[in-house]
Formats: structure tokens, C-alpha cells, sequence
């Protein structure tokens, strides 16, 4: 159910693939807090380098794992009476038991690295995804592109509304200043796609570019530039993770595809970088204070909202005081029906 009060009257929570921490945060044997979805989890990378997800709380007497525990071998090691759980959740050891009770198990979760990232797959049955691949990246092969720049924001938005923006046009050229894009908005294999064409004055020169916008998920989406000055291409991931009900973690990161010429790549990954921030500043300011309206007056120039809306609703959460659930998507990453 939508608490009264609450700022949208959408569910708070989705279902699917959403990046929790980039790689290179996560060393061999550390682990860290995760915050998200209005619970904790423990998130820690063993000695053979694979990374596990489990809840936080110790099911012995509730201790934080993430507050003081410790990885051992592939498993971690609560601070306070030294069980210890592997990737699975199942307690491997408890060093002063004859025997380790049945019940001693912590709730996993299915976690999968790629491109630097590091994705867990949340429905709100806590259900494990039957095919844990991820959705693709089209023309992507990541051994052409530089080391990726990251920035992230906590922010107090829903996801839903971050993505909106992408495909709210006028908004590109009253925020940002761009000038005013065309858009064309259409389902292509299984995601929603926009394709943007726009330009913006910079350095003393107009710039003209395009966008292609693929909302893979509710918590991803990517843009990629496929045709940037001196052959160069880039992809900007947009990872978006809920908090709680009212704040939102929003991962960015710049991969830009190396050229021949010497620095060059390097330069335009900057500017995208410092781009996308300065747009992200702009848009920050009018994301926290702004309200949500679920029957929004539009005008004939506003393009796209509504179809957005439309194909991020299928990925809410199911609500109790719903009927069953007519989802149009399995938790196996099934194909999306068509918004048109
Ligand atoms: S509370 Fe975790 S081992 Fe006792
Ligand atoms: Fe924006």
C-alpha cells in the first residue's frame, strides 16, 4: 500500500537489476554496508574473489554483520560470537558448537559482476532470477574504452522521475540549455529506446550531437553517444538504486572509447564527465522540492512522459492491497511488452 503522506503516490519500490557499488570498491576479503530499499545488507567479496550478498542481521542474536564482522576464507564472520555464513547464507562454522543448528541461515541474494559493477537482483518475494544474466549493452565491448569516471549523488527523488527526465524534452533546453531536442521514442528488443538530436553552444561554437537513451530497467539505463568528433563513441551508465521511500542512489559512470589520436579520448571523457555533472547540479535543485503528479496538464511540445510513465509501471512492486499480480515480466528477465 502507498503510506499516506508520502510524497508519490507510486510504489516507492521496483523489481529487477539494480548496481549496488562499483568493483574496484570492493577489495578480496572486505565487506561494506549496503543500504538500499529500506533494508541493510552485507556485501563482501571472498579470498577466490567473488562477491556475496546476504542481510545484514546475524539470525544467532542480531548483531550487524557489517559493524565490526570480517571476511574469512569465502565466508563472513559476525563480530559478535564469531559464526560464520558463506555466500549461500548457510553458517559453516560455529567454533564453540558440537553441532550447527538447522535453522542457522541468512536470506543471499543474487549478485553479478560486470563492466566494473557490481548488480543485485531485488523483487520484494526476495525471489532468485532463473537466469541471472543481465540485460545487454548494445555495441558495447568495454576492452576499447578507457578506465571509467564515476560520480554518484544521494538524492531525494524516485527513480521514476529521474528517468522521466530523459525523455522530458523542453526541460533539456529551459535547465540545460540545450537547444531544443527531437525526439523519436520507440521498444527495440527488450528495452525502451529514445534517440535524441540535439546541440549545445560551447567553447564558442554550436555542438551539434545524439543521444540514444536504452531503458534496460528501472534501475539502469544507458546513454550512449555513437558518433562523437574524431571517431570517438561513449556510454554514460545511469545506475538508480532507492534508498528508502525518499532518497535515491543515482551511480554514474563515463566510458569513453579510445581513438589513435594521443589524449584525445581522455579530454572528451572530461568534458563528458564535467557535462554531465554540471546538467546533474541543474537538475538536482528542482528534483528535491519538486511534486509528483499522476495526472500531469501536458502540451502538445512535452513528447514522451506519459509512455515512460507507462513502461516503468510495469516494474513496481506488487502492492498488497492490489489484485494478483498481472506483471508482464518474469523475474527471469523476460521479454517486455510493447508501451505503443
Ligand atoms: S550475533 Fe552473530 S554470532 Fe552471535
Ligand atoms: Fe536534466
Amino acid at each position: 500500500m502507498v503510506a499516506a503522506g508520502r510524497r508519490y503516490d507510486i510504489p516507492a519500490y521496483t523489481e529487477g537489476w539494480f548496481q549496488i557499488a562499483w568493483s574496484r570498491d570492493l577489495a578480496k576479503g572486505q565487506l561494506r554496508k549496503v543500504k538500499q530499499f529500506g533494508r541493510e545488507y552485507t556485501l563482501f567479496r571472498g579470498q577466490d574473489g567473488k562477491v556475496g550478498l546476504i542481510d545484514d542481521v546475524c539470525p544467532h542474536l542480531g548483531a550487524h554483520f557489517s559493524e565490526g564482522g570480517s571476511v574469512q576464507g569465502n565466508s563472513v564472520r559476525c563480530p559478535y560470537h564469531a559464526w560464520e555464513f558463506d555466500r549461500t547464507g548457510t553458517c559453516t562454522k560455529i567454533a564453540y558448537a558440537k553441532k550447527i543448528p538447522k535453522k542457522a541461515a541468512v536470506k543471499s541474494h543474487t549478485v553479478v559482476e560486470k563492466h566494473g559493477m557490481i548488480f543485485m537482483y531485488r523483487d520484494k518475494a526476495g525471489s532468485t532470477p532463473q537466469d541471472a544474466a543481465l540485460p545487454p549493452i548494445y555495441d558495447f565491448d568495454e576492452r576499447n574504452y578507457l578506465e571509467p569516471k564515476t560520480f554518484e549523488f544521494n538524492i531525494r527523488i524516485h527513480g521514476q522521475d529521474i528517468m522521466e527526465n530523459s525523455v522530458d524534452s523542453p526541460h533539456f533546453w529551459a535547465v540545460h540549455g540545450h537547444a531544443m531536442p527531437t525526439n523519436a521514442f520507440f521498444t527495440e528488443r527488450d528495452e525502451l529506446r529514445v534517440d535524441q538530436t540535439s546541440s549545445v553552444h560551447r567553447f564558442g561554437q554550436e555542438l551539434h550531437f545524439k543521444i540514444e537513451f536504452h531503458m534496460a530497467e528501472p534501475g539502469f539505463h544507458y546513454l550512449h553517444f555513437p558518433r562523437l568528433p574524431g571517431g570517438a563513441k561513449a556510454f554514460v551508465f545511469s545506475s538508480i538504486v532507492p534508498v528508502d521511500e525518499e532518497y535515491t542512489n543515482h551511480r554514474i559512470t563515463v566510458m569513453v572509447r579510445k581513438t589513435p589520436i594521443p589524449g584525445y579520448s581522455r579530454v572528451l571523457q572530461k568534458f563528458i564527465t564535467w557535462q554531465m555533472m554540471k546538467t546533474y547540479r541543474e537538475d538536482m535543485q528542482i528534483w528535491e522540492h519538486k511534486e509528483y503528479h499522476s495526472r500531469p496538464v501536458l502540451c502538445d511540445g512535452d513528447g514522451s512522459i506519459m509512455k515512460l510513465r507507462k513502461w516503468y509501471a510495469q516494474f513496481y512492486e506488487p502492492q498488497d492491497d492490489a489484485p494478483p499480480s498481472t506483471a508482464k515480466r518474469s523475474p527471469a528477465l523476460g521479454v517486455l511488452a510493447s508501451v505503443d
